[in-house]
């Protein structure tokens, strides 16, 4: 009984500090998680999870395209991610004969799946510490502007003097990858091998794979079928090769079951992906800064842009799909800053970060390791007030000159085309400009210079007034945005694609004198010529100093907090989360449920919707309670559910893992109240959202048809179902 009680307690005391909390690396999991991760509920060893001289759940794991996370699902290398995930895929193999954005693609056989040039995925073969070799060479190398511990390029180099000094086989489908951890405190290589014969196999329509697009992105209750399904094939030794009609379905090292049992709140989950970027140990003044000034600036920038193209494509159906992409591009962003700044002052992170920095100061003290931290947080506090107005500028130039007003983007590109020429000469002139007449070409042909007239002219009027003054340039001094509007797209030849191709015929000296002959180039010009001199070295002089710093203090936490649970920032590598499939309070008197089901996307219906339209086919199974064995206990189809696991973006594609590794959903998102879980998590509202495994296994099976998919896979039924 006393060793009851004694084990209650201990456990309680450690999931106070927040056991959901944490992205963790795999080689350290079991270090760091292995006793808090039994507590909440994992059934297999460890060692299952990952293992670094053999098997383990990480080998069914990929890196999926540029920035998600995908997983094999069969034998034969299936592989399943999100459906925001394959769009680019999905879009690049529709055309007007068969739009499979909007009517889904279902590959019955092998010889019907489409290769997708362009599409890699990437498994990691090895992770290794390599901090003591990197801080050797650190010490053996020229560092100018001491930038190279968290140097890519420089990273990289070192990466590969590793390999050779260590012999490490090395093929062209192998990728060397060497990162920072714990702002530079940590460094680990993966060894990675890349596979580029990727096909298409299976994507629902977009009213099932993006039902409720951006009204319900980063919102619970969701309805979104987020999923698509692609192959992996190698050559006839399993091993990467270009697309050949040849080539095999890979044989892969690990799978995941699908488990069609079903979930509870409450239950075990755990999610193996690659979140992108988070800042959880920020001072709290850099905090202040983004929920004060920051976000705040981005979110009223996008907004205005957003409302105009709003608009157009509302009453303009070419507009719509010129513009669909873009829009859910800025949309996506611009809706999670805003939960983001809500939810870091609802949960009062700055305060509680400010309470933490006086722990740090008291403990820094008290072991009289003044010298070494004593200063870091006054440092802090006064840089960040230093590069405040450089970064609320640096912000206002790369929302609306990079991001959100095209003929300023399209003019940037340009720019950056005259100091090529400047500072290489003219082959590289010439070289750059063939370069960008391609890619203007696809540019343009999503472009409304009618849209564009008034998002500029909002914009404009934005950065005259609302950035900072004093790096303004002369062309934007109490400007009348709207004649300046009116000039620009009067006469700039930036407005199309035939106009630009004219400013760009002819030698290096004609164009740059067209180009600057040009009202739309002139203005753009401007701006980035006193951005360039005013902003940007200033910017970069204080945030060079900041990283520093950040470096310190997160070694300064690691020695003065050993109890907490520290682990690195995301970075783009492979991490796990684990938590608990559980719903959440979002406001007073409301409380959401943790699963979702089929019947809300009837309820949400909308007939002929761009967001919330419904195929016939879903309708007349959810009508006949048509859900083959997928259907959860009380005879509903469910669809998607939330845990607390710690998730950002990159962890899109990620697999939901049960307590015994069985695939139970397929990470999307995250809900809208706890996105600012990239600063700071707060176990109370911070949930990621997944579908559901059985909805998957549900619209492949019974909405596609597809039996010859749900054939290869490796299903695990509930057992009541286990005669079937
Ligand atoms: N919010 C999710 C993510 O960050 C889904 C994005 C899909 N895009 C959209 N506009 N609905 O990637
Ligand atoms: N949708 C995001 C992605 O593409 C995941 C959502 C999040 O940021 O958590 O990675």
């Amino acid at each position: 009984m006393r060793k009851q009680i004694l084990f209650v307690l201990f456990s309680l005391a450690t999931l106070s500090i927040h056991a959901d909390e944490g992205m963790w690396m795999l080689t350290d999991l079991k270090a760091q998680n292995a006793v808090a991760m039994r507590e909440l509920g994992l059934e297999i060893p460890i060692e299952e999870v990952y293992n670094a001289n053999g098997l383990s759940l990480k080998d069914a794991v990929v890196h999926f395209g540029g920035g998600c996370t995908g997983e094999v699902i069969s034998s034969e290398g299936l592989v399943l991610t999100n459906h925001h995930c394959g769009y680019g895929a999905i879009q690049q193999h529709s055309n007007v004969e068969h739009d499979y954005l909007t009517d889904g693609f279902w590959a019955m056989n092998r010889d019907a799946e489409l290769p997708t040039p362009g599409l890699t995925v990437t498994f990691i073969d090895r992770i290794l510490d390599v901090t003591d070799y990197v801080n050797e060479q650190l010490k053996k190398d020229p560092d100018p502007d001491g930038v190279n511990y968290l140097s890519p390029s420089y990273l990289g180099n070192v990466a590969e003097r590793f390999a050779k000094a260590e012999n490490i086989e090395i093929t062209p489908a192998t990728k060397l990858e060497l990162k920072a951890f714990y702002g530079g405190n940590k460094y680990y290589l993966f060894i990675k091998t890349v596979y580029s014969d990727i096909r298409m196999v299976g994507a629902p329509p977009s009213s099932i794979g993006k039902f409720g697009a951006d009204t319900d992105n980063w919102m619970w209750p969701r309805h979104t079928g987020d999923f698509s399904l692609f192959r992996i094939y190698a050559d006839k030794n399993g091993k990467p090769a270009e697309y050949s009609k040849d080539n095999v379905p890979y044989t892969p090292k690990h799978f995941f079951p699908v488990s069609a049992k079903g979930i509870q709140e409450n239950d075990f989950t755990m999610v193996m992906g690659y979140p992108g970027r988070t800042q959880e140990y920020l001072p709290s003044f850099a905090v202040e800064q983004i929920v004060n000034d920051l976000n705040p600036a981005k979110i009223e920038i996008r907004d205005a842009a957003l409302k105009v193209q709003d608009g157009f494509m509302r009453k303009d159906n070419a507009i719509k799909i010129q513009y669909a992409s873009k829009y859910a591009g800025v949309a996506n962003y611009w809706k999670k800053w805003i939960g983001e700044t809500k939810g870091l002052k609802k949960s009062n992170a700055i305060a509680i970060k400010q309470d933490f920095e006086k722990k740090f100061q008291e403990r820094v003290n008290k072991a009289g390791k003044q010298a070494e931290y004593g200063t870091i947080l006054a440092d802090f506090e006064k840089n960040y007030k230093d590069i405040r107005e450089y970064a609320i500028a640096r912000d206002y130039f790369t929302e609306v000159v990079l991001r959100n007003s095209e003929i300023l983007s399209f003019g940037y590109r340009l720019y950056q085309l005259e100091q090529v020429y400047n500072t290489k000469g003219e082959q590289a002139f010439n070289d750059r400009k063939n370069n960008l007449i391609s890619g203007f070409e696809g540019l343009y042909k999503d472009y409304s210079a009618q849209v564009d007239e008034k998002v500029f002219e909002q914009l404009i009027s934005l950065y005259a007034t609302k950035s900072p003054k004093q790096f303004l340039p002369e062309s934007l001094n109490n400007v009348n945005a709207s004649a300046l509007t009116t000039s620009v797209f009067g006469s700039s030849k930036l407005t199309s694609f035939n106009g630009l191709k004219e400013l760009l015929n002819g030698d290096a000296k004609s164009v740059l004198e067209k180009l600057n002959q040009d009202k739309g180039y002139q203005l753009v010009k401007s701006i980035a010529d006193s951005y360039q001199k005013n902003v940007a070295p200033k910017f970069d002089e204080i945030n060079l100093k900041n990283i520093a710093l950040q470096r310190t203090y997160m070694k300064g936490i690691m020695e003065f907090f050993p109890n907490d649970r520290i682990f690195p920032d995301a970075n783009s590598t492979l991490r796990v989360t684990y938590g608990k499939v559980k719903g959440y309070k979002p406001s007073d008197a409301v409380i959401y449920e943790p699963v979702s089901y089929l019947d809300g996307v009837i309820e949400k219906y909308i007939p002929g919707d761009y967001e919330f339209d419904v195929p016939k086919k879903l309708i007349d199974l959810y009508n006949a309670k048509d859900y083959g064995r997928y259907a959860d206990k009380n005879g509903k189809m469910p669809l998607a559910f939330i845990a607390t696991n710690h998730t950002t973006g990159g962890n899109s594609g990620s697999p939901a893992l049960d307590a015994k590794g069985n695939l139970i959903g397929l990470n999307f998102d995250r809900v809208w109240e706890g996105t600012m879980s990239d600063i700071y998590y707060s176990p109370e509202i911070c949930r990621n959202i997944m579908v559901d495994a059985r909805y998957i296994l549900f619209v492949i099976d019974k909405f596609a048809g597809a039996k010859n998919l749900i054939e290869e896979m490796t299903i695990v039924y509930p057992k009541s179902q286990k005669a079937k």
